[in-house]
């Protein structure tokens, strides 16, 4: 058997996962795996004009939600479940939990509905380990702001990411075993010692 692993990336926008995913692959590949690292929507050639769509366009919510899933169907087939295949280790920015945060709770679509997506399009594919960077909204904002110019979930108002937030938190708790909860607020020397406990743990 592979001891392959796939493990992805969360957070609300302004949460500081980018500074952390390379932290991540390097002490990875320091324990001497092949790590692939990939985000969504993209990771793939359509993946990535699918995104370039869903960051800047308007359209449906139900529109926004089927784009999501059919970029991951593309990004399954082409890129992760080759990979884990091989043995290599999967690091995804973002994955299916983003579309219950961030389509579920931010825009208000049904769980349920999200959920049939998630069994048609990977029913037997869960990532092994699911690191959520948690921060306070206002701190998240305030990150985002010396950023670049904002796409459109960016320029979201607070509720929505309060609701992203509670729904990214409340699976968490749903799925405990999976999930790792990353109090992001901290100087990065401490996330980035605690991310050393994790990985080698794992
Ligand atoms: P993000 O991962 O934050 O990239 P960047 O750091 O370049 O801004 O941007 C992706 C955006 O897409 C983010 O705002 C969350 C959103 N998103 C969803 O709404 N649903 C999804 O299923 C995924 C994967 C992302």
């Amino acid at each position: 058997m592979k001891s392959a692993k796939f493990i992805t990336f969360e957070g609300i926008d302004g949460a500081g996962k980018s500074t952390h995913i390379p932290f991540v692959v390097q002490l990875l590949e320091q324990a001497g795996h092949n790590v692939v690292t990939t985000r969504e929507p993209g990771g793939t050639e359509l993946g990535e004009q699918l995104r370039a769509l869903l960051l800047h366009q308007n359209m449906h919510l139900e529109t926004e939600a089927l784009l999501m899933f059919a970029a991951r169907r593309e990004h399954i087939d082409k890129v992760i479940a080759p990979a884990l295949a091989r043995g290599d280790w999967v690091v995804s920015d973002r994955f299916t939990d983003a579309s219950f945060a961030y389509q579920g709770g931010g825009r208000q679509l049904a769980i349920a509905k999200l959920e049939q997506l998630e069994q048609w399009v990977h029913a037997d594919l869960q990532p092994d380990m699911t690191l959520l960077f948690d921060v306070p909204l206002d701190v998240a904002r305030a990150r985002l702001q010396s950023a670049r110019e904002p796409d459109k979930f960016e320029q979201e108002q607070a509720e929505f990411f309060s609701r992203t937030r509670d729904e990214y938190l409340r699976r968490a708790a749903q799925f405990p075993a999976r999930f790792r909860v990353i109090n992001a607020n901290r100087p990065i020397a401490e996330i980035q010692a605690e991310l050393t406990r994790i990985i080698s743990n794992l």
